[in-house]
C-alpha cells in the first residue's frame, strides 16, 4: 500500500472538509428538527404516562416461581413468548408501584431525589410500550427490545442510593412523625421488592436469550444457579466482606463454617437460587457482624469469630451467621430494619470517605427483602452485651420459592391512610405520681 505523504495528506483532508461542510450544515438542521420532533412526540408521549398508568395498575402482577423460571429458561426457552410476556408483565409491574409513588407524603414526592426517580419510571414505562403493536414474529423487535432492557436495567441502577438521599433530604428537612415514618417504610418496601423483581425478569431475559454461557458457571439458567453450592456462596461474601473490612480497620474476625444437610448426610448443601441474592444477603450480615465484633472488641489482643451454620431441611434452607460484637438492645430490633435508621452516619452520593462497613442503614432491609422475595425471611436474634444471631431463611423447594409481589389495591391504598390513634396500652405517665393528691380523695 502506497501511503500518500504529509501534505498530499493534508489537502486531502482539506478537500473533503471543503466538500463535507456544506452537507454538515444541512444535516445540523435536519437532525435539530429531528430532536425537535422527537422532543414534541416524547413530551405527549409522557403526557398520556398517567392514563397508561391507571390501565395497567388495574392488572395484578403475575407471580412466577423459581420452578417456572427455570423451566421456561431450560426446557421452553423461547424469547418470543418471553417477548410477549414481559411487554405486557413489565408495565404492569411498574405502574402498580407507580400508584404508589404518587402516596408519597408530598414533602417526599417533591424533592429532587424522587422527581428524578419517578421520571425513570416513567421513562421506562413509556420505552416499553412502544412495544405493544409490535409483531413478536419479526426478529428485529426481539432484538430492539432486548436493547431496550439493557438500556432500562441501566437507567435505574441507581434507583436505591437516589431514593435514599431523597429520604435523607426529608429527613433532614421536616420533623418526623410516626405515621409518616410507618408509610414512608411500608412504601420503601414494596418499592424496592417491586425493583428486585423487575430487575429479575429483565435479567433472566437478557441472559437466557443473549446466546452466551455464562463461562463461569456454565450450568446457570439466566441467575439461577440449579445447585447453587450454599457454602461457597458464603466464602465468598465473607472474603469480599473480610477485604473490605481489612482495609478499614486492618484486622477482622476469622470464619468458622458448619454445614447441616438433612437430606443428603455429609454431602454438601446444594438448592435452586439466585447466587447473587444469596450473595448480597451474606456479604451485609458479613460486614455488620465484622464492624460489631471488632468495635466491640477493641483493645483486645484476639477477636472471637464469626459462626456459620448452614443447615437444609425438607422445607427450609436456613443460614444463621453469628457474632460476638455485643448484641443491640432488644427495644432496638426493629428499627434496625427501618430505612429511616442507622448507627452510621448519614453518606451523601458523592461521599468516598464513609466507612466502608455501614452507609445507608439499608443492608439490613434491603438484605430482609431480597430474602422475602422467593417466601423466605431474614430475622435477628440479639442478646445485649453478647452477640447477634441472623438468621436466613429460604425455601428448599423451588416449587415454594414463589415471587412475592406488591399490588396496587384497595387494601394497599388503607395502609397509607392509617392515621394516628391512640394507644389501646396505657402509656405511663413520665412525671413523678404525687401519691398526696390519692390519699386526699380518700
Ligand atoms: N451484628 C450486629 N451487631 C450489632 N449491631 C448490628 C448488627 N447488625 C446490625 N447492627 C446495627 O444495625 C444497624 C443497621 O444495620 P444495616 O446493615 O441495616 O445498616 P448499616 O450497617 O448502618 O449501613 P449499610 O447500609 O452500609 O449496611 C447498624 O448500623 C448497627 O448499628
Ligand atoms: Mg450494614
Amino acid at each position: 500500500m502506497v501511503l500518500p505523504s504529509p501534505g498530499e495528506n493534508c489537502q486531502h483532508i482539506r478537500s473533503v472538509r471543503y466538500i463535507v461542510l456544506p452537507v454538515i450544515e444541512i444535516s445540523r438542521q435536519q437532525i435539530e428538527t429531528m430532536k425537535f420532533v422527537r422532543f414534541i412526540m416524547q413530551n405527549a408521549a409522557l403526557a398520556s404516562a398517567p392514563k397508561h398508568i391507571d390501565h395497567f395498575s388495574k392488572f395484578s402482577p403475575s407471580p412466577l416461581s423459581m420452578k417456572q423460571f427455570l423451566d421456561f429458561g431450560s426446557i421452553n426457552a423461547c424469547e418470543k413468548t418471553s417477548f410477549v410476556f414481559l411487554r405486557q408483565e413489565l408495565p404492569v409491574r411498574l405502574s402498580n408501584i407507580m400508584k404508589e409513588i404518587n402516596l408519597l407524603p408530598d414533602q417526599l414526592l417533591t424533592t429532587p431525589s424522587v422527581q428524578t426517580v419517578q421520571g425513570w419510571y416513567i421513562q421506562s414505562l413509556m420505552d416499553i410500550l412502544e412495544f405493544l403493536d409490535t409483531n413478536p414474529d419479526d426478529h428485529r423487535t426481539l432484538g430492539n427490545f432486548a436493547d431496550a432492557l439493557v438500556m432500562i436495567r441501566n437507567r435505574h441502577n441507581n434507583v436505591v442510593p437516589t431514593m435514599a438521599q431523597g429520604v435523607l433530604e426529608y429527613k433532614e428537612t421536616f420533623s418526623q412523625d410516626p405515621v409518616t415514618n410507618q408509610n414512608i417504610q411500608y412504601f420503601l418496601d414494596r418499592f424496592y421488592m417491586s425493583r428486585i423483581s423487575i430487575r429479575m425478569l429483565i435479567n433472566q431475559h437478557s441472559l437466557v436469550f443473549d446466546g452466551d454461557t455464562n463461562p463461569v458457571h456454565p450450568n446457570t439458567i439466566g441467575c439461577i444457579d440449579p445447585h447453587c453450592t450454599v457454602a461457597e456462596v458464603v466464602q465468598d461474601a465473607y472474603q469480599s466482606a473480610k477485604m473490605l473490612c481489612e482495609r478499614y480497620y486492618l484486622i477482622s474476625p476469622d470464619l468458622f463454617l458448619q454445614e447441616v444437610n438433612s437430606n443428603k448426610k455429609n454431602q454438601s448443601v446444594h438448592m435452586e437460587y439466585v447466587p447473587s441474592h444469596l450473595y448480597h444477603m451474606l456479604f451485609e450480615l458479613f460486614k455488620n457482624a465484622m464492624r460489631a465484633t471488632i468495635e466491640h472488641n477493641e483493645g483486645k489482643t484476639s477477636l472471637p469469630p464469626i459462626n456459620v451454620m448452614v443447615s437444609l431441611g425438607g422445607e427450609d434452607m436456613s443460614i444463621k451467621v453469628c457474632d460476638r460484637g455485643g448484641g443491640v438492645p432488644f427495644r432496638k430490633i426493629d428499627k434496625l430494619f427501618s430505612y429511616m435508621y442507622s448507627t452510621a452516619p448519614s453518606p451523601q452520593l458523592d461521599d468516598h470517605a464513609r466507612t466502608p462497613l455501614a452507609g445507608f442503614g439499608y443492608g439490613l432491609p434491603i438484605s430482609r427483602l431480597y430474602a422475602k422475595y422467593f417466601q423466605g425471611d431474614l430475622q435477628l436474634y440479639s442478646m445485649e452485651g453478647h452477640g447477634t444471631d441472623a438468621v436466613i431463611y429460604l425455601k428448599a423447594l423451588s416449587e415454594d420459592s414463589v415471587e412475592r409481589l406488591p399490588v396496587y389495591n384497595k387494601t394497599a391504598l388503607r395502609n397509607y391512610k392509617v392515621s394516628q390513634e391512640a394507644d389501646d396500652w396505657c402509656v405511663p405517665s413520665t412525671e413523678p405520681l404525687d401519691m398526696l393528691k390519692y390519699k386526699k380523695a380518700k
